[in-house]
């Protein structure tokens, strides 16, 4: 290549992984996979290698990717933090420890194996003792303020432990990775896919997407986890131990989360094989793993080896590509879900990929398909997106016959034939026919299931049978069914029959928040629900609540856990004429569900008085101080008016603070309040 051509390619690559690193770093939507993207980066490197009079220290090869967004506070590193260098190939890790031997003039090193675990990075201070901030990496230099994201995370503690053998240093930051479970991941797309809403191609996108979502009550209703693994900076500098195997065992008696297991080898074998032993487990985790992180165990030796500018040398990523497969596309199904979205899927000559054979595949929507010309007839690569569900990636253009024609997406709801619609603001087409057959059965089918009404006897076979026959058009037909009616649908069912209506009758008496997550509302898991009921204590208050009753002032949550898109969803769906009217239905029809009992209160120290609370606490969350308000008698408010008698506020207190000042309500911290709990 002449040196003309070479600055012309440099130049075009360094635009195209600036382009990807913005897609995967700020954005959390790439476009490419990380194997293409690592081909990409690796491309441009050799170039720059081979002509160093192009060196720009301006080149993508030479920083790490920039995560910083809007509406954060920037924050800058006590030490930077830096990516890793990777690579796809073993020869490529028995160079590295080949190159750390002659770096460090030794023949033996130790190292220590870790999963990398495919999330983002996060830096997190402890001072004290106590979790004062995290940062996610940025530019390496200076990162975005996370802090009240991440403080939803159930696992990690806000005080460290301290014990003998694992005392506390005044001041550390640790490095780890936020990631997101394979199975919330999954939760998650399914309800992103009734909604006719893109999905996630992956949970590291999910939870990077996550993470920098101005409103707490989103992320809360999303499970982010996270592991540590890594130090950042430790005053006094001496606390760590000399060892990253001895990190890790300080990281754990901490009691802060940590990677599943850790292997240490002495030599490349032993690394290598504990790699594989890594692959061959790694399906098993809850989370994505896309590769292990080999590191020199001795903490000494580290800093001898030393850094570059964007990575440290004693360490090296080997990643494991995902598994790709070539198959033909036989045909597109249409699927249509609870709330009429129609899923194109792909079905599939079978094919094996990572260990399972795959006959189908989704393709999300109508514009994923027109954007990827994909046909059917086509060889088309399926690839194991975030180990789960497998996707077509795109078309062997080179196999394609030339009888091979566009798809067309149907016009038709593939059930009742009405003319499908596109809404507003979303990517989905929708069957908008309430009374569509198949939309009721999976209405019903959801509400009868385990995770709602619980009802034995009412599976998706029975609810098909009971759709089919006319009897059910929606949620309340099951509480009109005719015993007569049931008797004719085989011989002997008399037994299971009665069985099944007991059953029906029994889940008029279920927990309120059972009957709100079985309504089906967008967005509204259990967990969810279980807030709302608690919140508003029947069905009929729900149903009438206004936008003021969920989102306060700035934007704030009133009720725990419930954030403004949430709310939305919420009200939209009582706005719904079919919906307001099933809710009447159902109370006409004998069903009241039991309200959640409010634990007696075992003190009095509160009686008559009334607080509001807002913000983020340092020690526990807002339902936890409501739960020792309610204890002592106290009660708890959403919204601050004279009558309130304290409001209680965290960092990041919005307009319930403003107000309460406004109004010259007593405000007081967390540290007042435990005062008051236990004053005699
Ligand atoms: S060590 C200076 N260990 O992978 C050392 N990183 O592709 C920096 N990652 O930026 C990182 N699991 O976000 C380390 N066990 C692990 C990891 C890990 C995942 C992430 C981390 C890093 C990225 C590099």
């Amino acid at each position: 290549m002449t040196p003309e051509a070479a600055q012309q390619k440099i130049a075009e690559l360094r635009a195209e992984v600036a382009r990807h690193d913005e897609l995967y770093h700020r954005q959390a939507q790439p476009e490419v996979s990380d194997f293409d993207y690592d081909q990409l980066k690796r491309a441009l490197a050799d170039l720059e290698a081979q002509f160093p009079q192009f060196a720009s220290g301006e080149s993508p090869t030479e920083r790490v990717g920039d995560d910083r967004a809007e509406g954060f506070e920037t924050y800058r590193h006590r030490q930077p933090m830096q990516s890793l260098d990777n690579t796809y190939s073993e020869a490529e890790l028995r160079e590295f420890h080949a190159r750390l031997g002659r770096v460090l003039e030794r023949e033996s090193l130790d190292y220590v194996i870790e999963p990398k675990i495919d999330g983002l990075a996060v830096s997190l201070t402890y001072e004290q003792g106590r979790l004062v901030r995290a940062v996610t990496r940025g530019n390496g230099v200076e990162g975005d303020d996370v802090t009240v994201n991440i403080r939803t995370i159930k696992s990690l503690p806000d005080k460290l432990k301290s014990a003998a053998d694992a005392p506390v240093p005044e001041v550390i930051e640790i490095r780890g990775e936020v990631y997101m479970t394979l199975a919330e991941f999954a939760r998650i797309n399914a309800e992103r896919e009734e909604e006719g809403a893109a999905l996630y191609a992956n949970p590291r996108n999910l939870a990077a997407g996550t993470l920098k979502l101005l409103d707490r009550a989103e992320v809360a209703a999303r499970q982010l986890e996270i592991v540590l693994y890594g130090l950042g900076y430790c005053e006094p500098g001496n606390m760590i131990g000399e060892t990253q195997s001895g990190f890790h065992a300080l990281v754990r008696k901490w009691g802060l989360p940590t990677v599943e297991k850790i292997w240490t080898a002495h030599g490349i074998d032993e690394v290598w094989a504990a790699v594989q032993e890594l692959d061959a487990m790694r399906h098993d985790f809850s989370y994505a793993t896309d590769g292990a992180v080999v590191k020199l165990n001795p903490i000494k030796l580290q800093r001898d080896a030393g850094s570059t500018s964007k990575a440290p040398r004693w360490a090296m990523a080997y990643k494991f590509a995902a598994e790709r497969a070539e198959t033909l596309l036989k045909g597109i199904t249409i699927q249509v879900g609870r709330t009429g979205v129609l899923t194109p899927v792909a079905e599939l000559e079978p094919v094996q990929l990572a260990g399972t054979t795959v006959s189908r595949a989704t393709l999300h929507n109508r514009d994923e398909i027109a954007r990827k010309d994909i046909r059917i007839g086509d060889h088309v690569y399926v690839e194991k997106a975030g180990e789960i569900i497998p996707v077509v990636l795109g078309v062997n253009a080179a196999k394609r016959a030339p009888e091979c024609v566009p798809y067309a997406f149907p016009e038709r709801c593939p059930v009742c034939a009405t003319l499908v619609v596109q809404l507003e603001g979303e990517v989905a087409l929708r069957c908008p026919n309430y009374e569509c057959p198949v939309q009721v059965r999976r209405r019903v089918q959801h509400f009868a299931s385990k995770g709602c009404l619980d009802i034995d006897g009412l599976g998706s076979a029975m609810v098909d049978t009971l759709v089919d026959k006319g009897w059910v058009r929606s949620i309340a037909d099951l509480y009109r069914l005719q015993r007569n009616d049931l008797l004719t649908l085989g011989k002997s069912v008399e037994k299971s029959t009665d069985n099944l209506l007991a059953a029906i009758a029994t889940s008029k008496h279920a927990e309120l928040w059972r009957v709100i997550h079985g309504l089906g509302i967008t967005h509204v898991g259990a967990a969810a629900a279980k807030d709302l009921a608690k919140h508003f204590g029947s069905l009929e208050a729900l149903a009438a609540a206004k936008y003021e009753d969920f989102i306060a002032g700035k934007k704030e949550s009133v009720i725990n856990g419930i954030g403004e898109t949430m709310a939305l969803a919420i009200l939209a769906y009582f706005q719904k004429p079919e919906n307001a009217a099933l809710v009447r239905e159902l109370r006409a029809l004998g069903v009241e569900p039991a309200a959640p009992e409010k634990s007696a209160p075992t003190g009095n120290r509160f009686a008559g008085k009334t607080f509001v609370l807002t913000g983020t606490l340092p020690t526990m969350t807002r339902d936890e101080a409501g739960a020792k308000i309610e204890a002592e008698g106290g009660k708890v408010s959403g919204s601050v008016s004279k009558k309130t008698s304290f409001v209680l506020a965290g960092e990041e207190a919005g307009s319930k603070l403003d107000k309460a000042r406004t109004l010259g309500v007593t405000v007081i911290d967390e540290a007042e309040f435990l005062r008051m709990l236990s004053a005699e």
